[in-house]
């Protein structure tokens, strides 16, 4: 089974193509890693199980929170807790990266204290009745926030993670830029053309590879297609997959949604294979593909038809902590 082939990522071998994709747990009031947590990752991993583990969203400042419960990066205070959590991933076998984020728009001010701020002064398409118009960033707000990513980036590697995602999806702020229906910018970060929707992911990945070396992963999860009128295309996608990669990304983990990645149009296990095998043959970094996956075959059959290099799988794990072990016990017998 194509499943259980091991793969090398950059400078890192994974033991098989499965991965538990960020998924938020609401699991901490103060921003620092809680013993519950811990506790859930290593159950889901499976004893390894799952080849490569990918946190919840940790916020990279204030500003970024999206919710009060949310696990931070975004002060040195919260590495030793992340240190613990990898350690015991890694004593279960799997390889673990953390997910970091800024919400943009979508952060609430009951949360953050501050107004919320985004590309342009566009509503969320997450927001809730009660929402403000956001506050245009300036160019020196976009740098400043790209090196908030970078030093929550230095956070992670110094807690011990094998690499760093750059949430960039499912209308949080990098997706914000990246999209016409909330990007209404004409300066170097506007609508202008995709080299320009990107911009803020390329400086990223280039300052963090920069200042974190070759060894560290850097993902991106690259909500490159809106899948709503008006929005970035499949076509978008592929030509932005084609900028970050160039700009030293190792790894696309394509989702997409602006309001999150559950497409009702779309029934199909692997709810971005289209997008993923667009990207897989324009880039020659791997591909995740995340979505309506509860079984092996499912996974297997994505994998078989090159829509990816490696398959996310979340609800179906969340739901029965034993899924990765079952699904690579089934995949050992055939
Ligand atoms: C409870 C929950 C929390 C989630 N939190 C995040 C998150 O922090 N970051 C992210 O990129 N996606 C998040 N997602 C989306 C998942 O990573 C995944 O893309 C989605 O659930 C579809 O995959 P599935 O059908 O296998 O669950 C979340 C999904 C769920 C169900």
């Amino acid at each position: 089974m194509l499943l259980k082939e091991p793969i090398e990522i950059g400078k890192i071998r994974i033991a098989n193509r499965l991965v538990m994709p960020p998924m938020h747990t609401g699991k901490s009031p103060d921003g620092k890693v809680t013993p519950e947590q811990i506790a859930y990752y290593v159950r889901r991993s499976g004893g390894g199980a799952v080849g490569l583990m990918i946190t919840e969203f940790a916020a990279v400042s204030r500003q970024g929170r999206a919710t009060p419960v949310q696990v931070s990066m975004a002060e040195d205070s919260v590495i030793e807790g992340h240190r613990a959590l990898v350690e015991a991933v890694h004593q279960e076998g799997s390889r673990v990266i953390c997910q970091i984020n800024h919400a943009g728009s979508a952060a609430q001010e009951k949360v953050t204290g501050m107004k919320a701020v985004a590309p342009s002064a566009v509503l969320s398409p997450r927001a809730g009745k009660e929402d403000e118009l956001p506050r245009p960033l300036s160019v020196d707000e976009i740098r400043k926030i790209e090196e908030d990513f970078v030093a929550a980036a230095q956070r992670v590697k110094a807690a011990g993670y094998d690499g760093v995602e750059i949430h960039g999806a499912h209308g949080y702020l990098y997706n914000q830029f990246f999209s016409p229906l909330l990007n209404r910018r004409r300066d170097a970060y506007g609508c202008d053309s995709v080299e320009n929707r990107a911009r803020i992911f390329t400086e990223t990945i280039r300052l963090m590879r920069e200042s974190l070396g070759t060894e560290f992963l850097i993902a991106v999860r690259f909500g490159g297609c809106d899948y709503t009128p008006g929005g970035s295309t499949l076509e978008d996608c592929v030509s932005g997959a084609r900028l970050l990669a160039e700009a030293g990304t190792d790894l696309l983990d394509i989702s997409g949604g602006i309001c999150g990645p559950n497409l009702k149009d779309v029934t199909r296990p692997g709810t971005f294979w289209e997008a993923g095998r667009a990207v897989k043959q324009a880039v020659d970094i791997p591909v995740i593909v995340t979505g309506g996956v509860t079984t092996a075959d499912q996974a297997e059959a994505i994998l078989r038809a090159e829509e990816a290099d490696l398959v996310g799988v979340g609800r179906a794990l969340l739901k029965d902590p034993d899924w990765a072990k079952k699904a690579m016990n089934a995949s050992a017998k055939r």
